[in-house]
């Protein structure tokens, strides 16, 4: 299966590059037209930097000077040419490709002579693998879109802070950890706390956050998760070990809705107490949400899943209390 959705990617990478360079070109035409002198002062600077080539290469006695000189011309024409387009309006980088990744300039390869897989080829396959859909989810819900106003100014048990107050020091607060990712001190968060809290969201908004620091994300349900490693294993053992390999090394593993999944006897347990405990062992991230009480989840799970789960020497535990705003953007 990871075959084929690489041979896909990487046929995607393609058509990425190919539209890069097809954009470049029409802004060089579109500049060729509107500021010809940009067009001449280029052609110059290629002249002059093959003149300068040559003569590294086929005139080894030139003295540096001459070979400062003709880098100094070039410097010179550069900044003309910059200076022309600002002139007249244009970005200083209008005539340079624009890569989507800076990394790997959209080839997924970096590294030489070992060529690796770029961080954003790895994270590509997850989001195939699992199916995310980060572009739509997370362009909607993200640190930047979060609304105080959608929660109420509910008092709160147990608290000084009312529902909307308590929800933004949360928002501050993790915003603080993703900045301190991954040097964190817990790795583990669990958020408990009933239906429509907001939940879901902040993790997405995390998921954001780690992704353009640049780490790797899964961003799954557990019944989605659980379903898939199931399957999995009645089916393709090596499937079912790629599909463990990832999210044992992903950067940030984030689980949402943990009590959704089917009870499948063991099989559930032993891959959740697997991920947990190499997580756990690994110092890596680990976001869950879920509905259940901790009472609950310690019924539902074995002592050695919630053991580790409770474990606040690693675990941050926030609970979410408060009103549904679900019901609340329904009554307006
Ligand atoms: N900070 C926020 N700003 C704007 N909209 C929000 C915010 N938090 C939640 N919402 C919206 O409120 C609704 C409920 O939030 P969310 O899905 O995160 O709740 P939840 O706690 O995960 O619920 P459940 O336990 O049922 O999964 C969603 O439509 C979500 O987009
Ligand atoms: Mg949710």
């Amino acid at each position: 299966m990871s075959k084929f959705i690489l041979r896909d990617i990487l046929q995607e990478y393609d058509e990425i590059r190919r539209e890069a360079a097809q954009a470049l070109d029409l802004r060089r035409q579109e500049i060729a037209e509107k500021v010809p002198e940009v067009v001449k002062i280029h052609q110059d600077m290629i002249d002059l930097m093959a003149q300068r080539s040559r003569e590294i290469i086929l005139n080894p006695n030139t003295s540096s000077d001459a070979i400062d000189q003709l880098q100094e011309q070039i410097t010179r024409l550069k900044a003309r040419q910059l200076q022309l387009l600002e002139k007249k309006g244009y970005p200083r980088d209008y005539l340079e490709i624009k890569y989507r990744c800076s990394h790997c300039q959209d080839t997924g390869y970096v590294g030489y002579p070992v060529r690796e897989k770029c961080r954003c080829l790895i994270q590509r396959l997850l989001e195939k693998t699992y199916q995310m859909s980060n572009i739509q989810e997370l362009d909607r819900e993200n640190f930047s879109t979060f609304d105080p106003m959608v929660f109420p100014e509910e008092p709160l048990e147990n608290s000084k802070l009312n529902q909307r107050q308590y929800m933004v020091q949360l928002r501050d607060r993790l915003i603080d950890y993703v900045s301190e990712f991954p040097d964190n001190d817990k790795r583990t968060i669990l958020f408990t706390g009933k239906t429509g809290l907001g939940k879901t969201f902040l993790l997405n908004c995390m998921a954001k956050a780690i992704m353009d620091k640049g780490y790797t994300v899964i961003r799954i349900s557990a019944y989605k998760l659980f379903d898939q490693l199931f399957y999995s294993a009645i089916s393709d053992k090596s499937d079912y070990e790629s599909l463990q390999s990832q999210l044992f090394e992903v950067d940030a593993l984030i689980i949402d809705d943990l009590g959704t999944e089917t009870r499948r006897n063991n099989y559930t347990t032993e891959d959740l107490f697997n991920i947990i405990n190499e997580r756990t062992m690994l110092r890596s991230h680990t976001f869950l949400s879920t509905n259940l009480g901790l009472s609950e989840l310690k019924q539902r799970y074995s002592d050695r899943i919630t053991s580790r789960l409770f474990d606040t020497s690693n675990t941050m535990l926030i609970r979410f209390q408060g009103n549904d705003i679900r019901l609340r953007q329904t009554a307006k």
